[in-house]
């Protein structure tokens, strides 16, 4: 028996996605149709065993989240639940302080995905990976391998290349490593737990040295550090790495981190890429009196496309969207209930809850992914503002309940939400 347990975090993370956190848990915003950990709740549901998903994260349990849960626990027939962190306590704290709920049952070996990538995840593979060369170890990195300039951004392995062991592991190491990144994708035995007691005693005890060296300082906060928080990547796999413990499984296929919201158009793109495999009903089709598509192109089924409109490539959209006359989309995610009026023009950008683009006007944005046809070309991460503080060009934002009038352009800019523009904004942040 397997389970799997997706790290959601809580509200204090996803700040590079505002301000589409803002509105909902950034797990749960859609890609491609679904939201971004439905395709993790996808991927587990096709591992043979797999019998549970413990989601664990700091939100306070929200009816979105209870919904999504219930939901695709119908759907998928799995056990689903959220587990609460009462507090932030890092990438493993949660897996520790949860580890009765993980064990019960007895699972062989376990998932550990990070709710914050994408991909076409080898959770199969990493399972035969681990009967067939590694049945001793006790945890397995996805890996996968990244340019030089941007593996400084990952955790860095270096693996034995004939056996694939981990020899050293870094996280973000500010001199170069090895280009073989760390995917946030796991699979441990029930061992892994030995390593975490280590780490969680040791913690305590550090803490405990830490506030009895401190308590005489005035004001002095004993509940800093948490003493429960446990960071996978630095308290576990840097003393793991060279045990015989930790292996990396490479995978060539799709993967990437989804910080920022050019992040999750670069992340539409290639799911949609994946449902010509495994989802070609969820694609939209040409066809007589329908709207011209072009390359893939997912329209909920409650959406209100107008036959004239011309979408794609890479575009969904979502739930009880209208797209009026003449309309052109592509590289676009349209949130739930937008409204995209009489021939506007939208390109690499996202198009939030509820918001109305105007006749004629055109939205813009300048994708992060320098090579759109290289497929699954890894997508560079740019800093928000160049070094002479402008915003770099990015793909446009439109927050939820955005008013964008008639006949303007917005051009590379971020609009927070419920704003009513009255004219053309080019690489700004619109509060
Ligand atoms: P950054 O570049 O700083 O974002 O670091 P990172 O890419 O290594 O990501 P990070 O370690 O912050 O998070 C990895 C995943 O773990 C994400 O899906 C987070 O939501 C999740 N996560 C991070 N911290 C916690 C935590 O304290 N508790 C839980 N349950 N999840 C967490």
């Amino acid at each position: 028996m397997l389970k799997a347990i997706i790290l959601v975090g809580g509200p204090m993370k996803g700040t590079r996605f505002r301000p589409l956190s803002l509105e909902l848990p950034k797990p749960l915003f859609p890609v491609a149709g679904f939201p971004i950990i439905y395709h993790h709740i996808e991927a587990c549901s096709q591992v043979p065993g797999l019998r549970e998903i413990l989601v664990i994260g700091f939100y306070q349990p929200n009816e979105a989240l209870n919904r999504f849960i219930s939901q695709s626990q119908q759907e998928f027939q799995i056990q689903i639940r959220y587990l609460q962190e009462y507090t932030a306590l890092g990438t493993a704290g949660g897996i520790y302080h949860f580890r009765d709920q993980i064990l019960t049952g007895s699972p062989e070996m376990f998932f550990v995905m990070n709710a914050d990538v994408c991909g076409d995840f080898p959770l199969c593979d990493m399972v035969q990976f681990h009967k067939e060369k590694c049945p001793d170890a006790s945890g397995i990195i996805l890996g996968t391998e990244a340019t030089r300039g941007q593996s400084q951004n990952f955790g860095c392995i270096v693996e034995n290349k004939d056996t694939h062991e981990i020899l050293h592991y870094v996280e973000k190491p500010e001199t170069f490593v090895s280009t073989l990144i760390n995917c946030g994708i796991y699979l441990f035995t029930p061992e892994i737990f030995s390593t975490l007691e280590v780490t969680f005693k040791k913690n305590l005890e550090d803490n405990y040295n830490y506030c009895d060296q401190n308590c005489h300082i005035p004001g002095f906060d004993f509940q800093t550090p948490s003493k429960e928080v446990i960071r996978l990547e630095q308290d576990i796999f840097i003393p793991l790495a060279s045990t015989k413990q930790l292996f990396v499984f490479p995978t060539s296929r799709f993967w990437s981190q989804i910080k920022s919201a050019g992040a999750a158009v670069y992340a539409n793109r290639h799911y949609l890429t994946i449902y010509q495999r495994t989802h070609p009903e969820r694609l939209a089709k040409n066809g007589e009196g329908q709207p011209r598509i072009i390359g893939d192109v997912f329209i909920h089924p409650t959406a209100s496309v107008h036959p004239t409109a011309v979408l794609g490539p890479n575009v969904t959209i979502g739930r009880n969207v209208t797209v009026g006359e003449g309309v052109r989309v592509r590289e676009t995610i349209v949130l739930e209930g937008a409204t995209l009026q009489a021939h506007c023009c939208i390109l690499h950008s996202i198009v939030g809850w509820h918001s109305s683009v105007g006749v004629w006007t055109r939205v813009e944005g300048t994708p992060n992914d320098p090579n759109p046809n290289k497929p699954f070309a890894k997508l560079e991460i740019p800093c928000m503002f160049s070094s002479d503080g402008r915003l770099n060009p990015s793909i446009t934002v439109i927050g939820s309940n955005v008013q964008v009038p008639s006949e303007v352009i917005i051009l590379n800019s971020i609009v927070l939400p419920h704003k009513d523009l009255n004219g053309c904004y080019k690489n700004q942040i619109i509060l």
